[in-house]
């Protein structure tokens, strides 16, 4: 059923631009202690559905395993590999016929990566790196091939400086030497520029100063938006921003039609302590919006409607991977091609992973005010009409006795009484949406039909959709939600009240 949404989704797609459809692919590292086989990867990519994938390097049992199944594949030069072909014509050459000429065309190879992040991450082997893209061009001229097959090199988006507002990036002028010849063989040979954006990243650096509902593509109020003042383009969320920032950078340039492809981009599901916002709602949230707006052909501000094609980062998570928590959990698989949690475009449907419940519920947000909660939990068990009985002293939801956990019993009785509707978990914005069973002991939670803790968990769609709205946004969007309309309707009472004349009543 996810596979039927998702062909549908990309036949709209087409239809609606004739030329090019957006794509999303996935990255395959494999630095996993139990890394499946290549026939069980290519399983798994047939199962969910996944076209385009890049790999880290031109495994041959990988690449055979590919052929014949019309998947799309960017390969890639790793970085150890990059002096050597820099510096020569004939080791590109070689490298070539070895790599790519055994598999063509069974493997649908398309691409190219010539080295990972090379200015930040090996800038000794920067000078070199526009030769090696022109030898392996080179090599791949004399087979035919270059016509179907794209040379590229992967960025950092660190490389692009002052990247908002976006109309004022550039490049980092110390690779302007590097830069400027290597956008003129993406231009002169048809190629795209490969960017890596990681709006988790930019957020975690940032110090609270973007939002986490910019990073995770959620609505945002009007004002929240982030407005270029030069172009006066809005911004809604961080990927597009760093996305228009390369835009610019490159015609600072002067380089106006060079695409882009997102090579990376992601959010990890699990991190350490010091790493809160690594979570499996969070992971699933920005994967999901960010897979929406990309097949959904959005564009960007700055090139609405043009294609920007993203692969996500990535397929399995890596437990070999050192460094902090969030390094080993960025996948959407585990090695037995389990989903770690499942995406969701739409209420109609999934890609890459199958939906087997809607297993959403609606609890209180723990950054939330107490006051606010008590008031939001009062109308649930009232006007709300949630049956509130479970939660009387002696009844199994009783304990834990605070207004956090009694808040979330009664929001989500009431979310899924209104049938999980759209903007049925809000509360005036102290609820939010989420895919962990919030039952415990005896305390069983409305839609949680004793499932906890199996297999298939489904995540949250709603999280994208206006969970967060605050009262203003609310009103503006028309949503359905009662206890805003009733929070300013008690509001607009007190105000006529205090108007009138018992001053002393309202201070
Ligand atoms: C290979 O991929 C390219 C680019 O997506 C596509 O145009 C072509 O039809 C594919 N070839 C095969 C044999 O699937
Ligand atoms: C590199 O080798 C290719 C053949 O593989 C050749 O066509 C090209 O002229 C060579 N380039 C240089 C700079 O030697
Ligand atoms: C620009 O690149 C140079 C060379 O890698 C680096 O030393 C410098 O810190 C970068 N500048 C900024 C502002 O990141
Ligand atoms: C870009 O073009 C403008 C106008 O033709 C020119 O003044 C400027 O020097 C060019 N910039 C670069 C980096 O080539
Ligand atoms: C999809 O694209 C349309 C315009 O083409 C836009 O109005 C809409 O907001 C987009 N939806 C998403 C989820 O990006
Ligand atoms: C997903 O659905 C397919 C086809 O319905 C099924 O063969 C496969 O086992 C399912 N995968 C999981 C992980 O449930
Ligand atoms: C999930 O719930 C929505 C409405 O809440 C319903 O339209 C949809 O069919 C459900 N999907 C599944 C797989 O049960
Ligand atoms: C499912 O939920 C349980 C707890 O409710 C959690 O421990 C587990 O990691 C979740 N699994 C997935 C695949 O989301
Ligand atoms: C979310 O809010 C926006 C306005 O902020 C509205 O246009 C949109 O229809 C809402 N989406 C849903 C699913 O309610």
């Amino acid at each position: 059923m996810g596979l039927l949404f998702l062909a549908l989704f990309l036949m709209l797609v087409s239809a609606d631009s004739a030329d090019e459809a957006a794509f999303i692919g996935v990255n395959i590292g494999t630095a996993l202690s139990d890394m499946p086989d290549p026939t069980q990867v290519v399983a798994l990519l047939k199962a969910q559905q996944i076209r385009h994938i890049r790999l880290y390097d031109a495994d041959r049992a990988m690449l055979l395993a590919l052929a014949n199944t019309g998947i799309r594949v960017v390969i890639s030069v790793p970085n150890e590999q990059l002096l050597g072909i820099g510096q020569s014509n004939a080791t590109a050459a070689n490298w070539v016929s070895r790599n790519i000429l055994p598999y063509v065309p069974a493997t649908n190879i398309t691409a190219i990566a010539v080295g990972s992040e090379v200015l930040t991450a090996l800038p000794n082997a920067a000078p070199i790196l526009v030769s090696a893209m022109n030898f392996i061009h080179s090599a791949l001229v004399a087979s035919k091939l270059d016509s179907r097959i794209k040379v590229s090199t992967p960025h950092s988006s660190s490389v692009i400086l002052d990247s908002f507002p976006p109309s004022q990036a550039f490049f980092n002028r110390s690779w302007d030497p590097v830069m400027v010849p290597l956008l003129k063989f993406l231009q002169s040979t048809n190629s795209y520029f490969m960017l890596n954006v990681y709006p988790y990243y930019d957020y975690v650096r940032s110090n609270g100063a973007i939002a986490l509902d910019y990073a995770l593509f959620r609505p945002l109020l009007p004002t929240k938006e982030a407005v270029d003042h030069n172009t006066l383009l809005h911004y809604t969320n961080v990927f597009d921003a760093v996305v228009d920032a390369a835009y610019f950078a490159m015609s600072d340039l002067n380089f106006t039609n060079v695409p882009i492809t997102v090579t990376e981009s992601g959010w990890p599901s699990k991190g350490d302590s010091s790493e809160p916002d690594a979570t499996l709602d969070n992971a699933n949230t920005y994967n999901s919006n960010l897979i929406r707006h990309v097949l959904n052909n959005t564009g960007t501000p700055k090139h609405p409607g043009i294609a920007v094609s993203t692969y996500i980062y990535e397929l399995y998570n890596e437990d070999l991977r050192s460094g902090p928590t969030s390094e080993k959990n960025w996948g959407l698989f585990d090695s037995n091609g389990v989903p770690v949690y499942t995406l969701h475009l739409t209420g109609s449907g999934t890609v890459l992973a199958n939906d087997t419940a809607n297993q959403t519920y609606c609890v209180a947000k723990e950054s939330a005010d107490k006051k606010m909660l008590q008031a939001a939990l009062d109308w649930a068990c009232g006007p709300g009409k949630v049956d509130c009985s479970a939660l009387l002293q002696g009844q199994p939801c009783y304990e834990p006795d605070n207004v956090f956990s009694h808040a979330s019993y009664a929001f989500d009785a009431y979310y899924h009484r209104m049938a999980m509707g759209d903007g049925t978990c809000n509360f005036n914005g102290v609820a939010t949406i989420t895919t962990t069973d919030p039952s415990h002991g005896s305390c069983i939670f409305p839609g949680s039909g004793g499932r906890k803790g199996t297999f298939g968990n489904t995540t949250s769609l709603a999280p994208s959709f206006n969970s967060t709205a605050s009262a203003s946004q609310s009103l503006l969007s028309h949503s359905r939600d009662i206890y805003t309309n009733f929070v300013l309707v008690v509001a607009v009472l007190w105000i006529a009240v205090c108007f009138n004349d018992i001053q002393s009543f309202c201070s």
